[in-house]
Formats: C-alpha cells, sequence, structure tokens
C-alpha cells in the first residue's frame, strides 16, 4: 500500500489510474480505523478496482477544542489495518497541506444542517462540508463511501455533491456494531469499563422504543425514548429526534414519510455519542 503526505502525490496516483481505465473508490476517515471504517473499504473494494483511504483529524470540524485535542491518533496502526484490508493508496496529509491558508467558505444547506448535529454543533457541517469537498477535488474519486452512523452528514455530503453537481457517486453503508449492539466509533476508546458496560443500553432503548410503534405516535415515542434514557443515570441526552429519512423533518405522523429514523445524541462520561436506527 502506498503512504502519501502530499497533495501532488495522491492526484498523481489516482491520475495513473484514471488513464489506465480503473474505477478509483475513495473513503475519507480521519483515523483510529476499526471495523465500521474497514467495512466501508472492503465495499469499496467489491465496487471499484483501487481503493483510496484518507486519514485527516480535520479540525476545522470540531467545535469543542478538547474533543480534538481528545481524538485518538494512531497512524501506524491505521496504516496496518489498511495494508491488511488491501487498500491501495492512504493518503494522510498534515493540517498546513490541507490548509495553507485560512479556510472562509461558508456552505448553507437548508433545513437538513439546522437540526440534530448541526443545531448541537456550531460550524461542524460546514468543517465537514469543506474538507470533504477538498478530499473530493485531491483525489477526484469514482465513488466515495460514507456510513450511516453518522446519518445526517451522509445526507448533506449528498446534497453537496448534488448542488455543485460533482461527478461521482455517493455509496451510504449499513453501521456495523459491536456485539452487544454498540455502533463502532473511533471515540468508544475512551469510556472507561462502567461506561463501557451501559453503552450498548443507547442502541437497545432504540429498539425498545420501536417495538412500540404500532400504539405510539412519534411524539409519543419521542417521549418513551427519553424517559428510558432518563432511567439511566450516567446519560446525559443532547436530543432524540424522529424523522423523514429523506429530508430529517420531524415527523408528526407515521404516515408523513416512506421511511422513518429515530436518532440519538448523549454524553456518556467524557464521550459524546451518537446511533440511529431506521423504524421502517
Ligand atoms: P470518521 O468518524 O473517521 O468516519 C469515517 C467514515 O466511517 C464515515 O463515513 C462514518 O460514517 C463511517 N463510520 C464510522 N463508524 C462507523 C460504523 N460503526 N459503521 C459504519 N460506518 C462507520 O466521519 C468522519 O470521519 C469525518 O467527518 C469525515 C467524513 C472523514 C470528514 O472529516
Amino acid at each position: 500500500m502506498n503512504v502519501y503526505n502530499f497533495i501532488v502525490d495522491i492526484q498523481r496516483f489516482v491520475k495513473e489510474k484514471h488513464n489506465s481505465g480503473l474505477k478509483v473508490g475513495f473513503v475519507p476517515t480521519m483515523g483510529a480505523l476499526h471495523e465500521g471504517h474497514i467495512s466501508l473499504i472492503n465495499r469499496a473494494k467489491k465496487e471499484n478496482d483501487i481503493v483510496v483511504c484518507s486519514v485527516f483529524v480535520n479540525p476545522i470540524q470540531f467545535n469543542n477544542p478538547t474533543d480534538l485535542e481528545k481524538y485518538p491518533r494512531t497512524p501506524e496502526k491505521d496504516i496496518t489495518k489498511l495494508e491488511q484490508a488491501g487498500c491501495d493508496a492512504v493518503f494522510m496529509p498534515s493540517v498546513e497541506e490541507m490548509y495553507p491558508n485560512k479556510v472562509e467558505d461558508h456552505y448553507d444547506f437548508g433545513d437538513i444542517e439546522h437540526v440534530m448535529e448541526g443545531a448541537c454543533r456550531p460550524g461542524h457541517f460546514n468543517g465537514v462540508a469543506i474538507v470533504v469537498r477538498k478530499l473530493f477535488e485531491i483525489v477526484n474519486p469514482d465513488r466515495a463511501y460514507f456510513g450511516e452512523k453518522d446519518f445526517q452528514q451522509l445526507a448533506i455530503i449528498k446534497k453537496m455533491v448534488r448542488d455543485l453537481n460533482m461527478n461521482l457517486e455517493i455509496v451510504p453503508c449499513p453501521i456495523v456494531r459491536e456485539n452487544d449492539g454498540l455502533a463502532m466509533s473511533s471515540r468508544n476508546v475512551r469510556l472507561n469499563e462502567t461506561e463501557r458496560a451501559i453503552a450498548p443500553k443507547i442502541f437497545a432503548t432504540l429498539n425498545d422504543a420501536i417495538s412500540k410503534k404500532a400504539s405510539m405516535t412519534p411524539a409519543e415515542m419521542k417521549e418513551y425514548t427519553l424517559a428510558k434514557y432518563a432511567e439511566i443515570k450516567e446519560f446525559e441526552v443532547e436530543y432524540v429526534e424522529i424523522t423523514d429519512e429523506t429530508n430529517l423533518k420531524s415527523l408528526e405522523n407515521w404516515n408523513e414519510c416512506d421511511h422513518a429514523r429515530i436518532f440519538v445524541a448523549l454524553q456518556l462520561g467524557p464521550v459524546r455519542l451518537i446511533d440511529n436506527v431506521r423504524i421502517f
């Protein structure tokens, strides 16, 4: 596997592959790789001739300086995992390489950026959009792979690609979970033993709520979920939302949409965790 730290080098690599008529799949990450990330690499391998991954902890998408400082960084392990997964090249730029000048871009994604993660983490999606657009322009992939773990991020990136007429396909990939149901996340390593033992209740509670659908309106399901989370003193819930999957608007009735999803963000010890499940 080739490891590139500079833009010109990854660009040359991809250009050569495209000149040979090969399709390039791309998996952007912030590293501290786990099986969730590797599932995206595997999917990209199936659907493309060449797979490129990026590992870059993007400072401008962190609205909390401690979160940025404490974000796990394991570059050597990441390289080994990517090699084992059969990734062809990894792009690991420095902050200076990605942002030689101050970035002033402002994206407007309309309603989808003002709810849930957008409302709780001001500037977050603007930082994501800036880095993902830059990475797409650098790597120039045919397809890019994103996890449904960050469902709102996926919606924002799809919208950016549509709005800017970018010439690539965005491929959504299902959430990979630990055996006990906890959604894999680079931040999980920061949980202590007690917190880690409680964490599966995030997913279990969502499933419990969904199982009551026949007897509840969306608002009642939201209240039920909040009440269940409130029973667990270690959870500090930021939001529970039940929305239409396509526009992320809160639902009043189940018959308003084809697919509904329940979302949660909560603080557990030092870590902010998110999860979501399709209701139907
Ligand atoms: P990161 O959190 O490293 O995630 C990289 C990709 O892996 C994202 O598409 C994310 O949704 C996916 N992913 C993470 N955990 C997953 C899981 N348990 N199952 C399936 N997919 C999972 O998301 C980012 O980085 C950044 O915002 C980025 C897009 C790289 C821009 O900086």
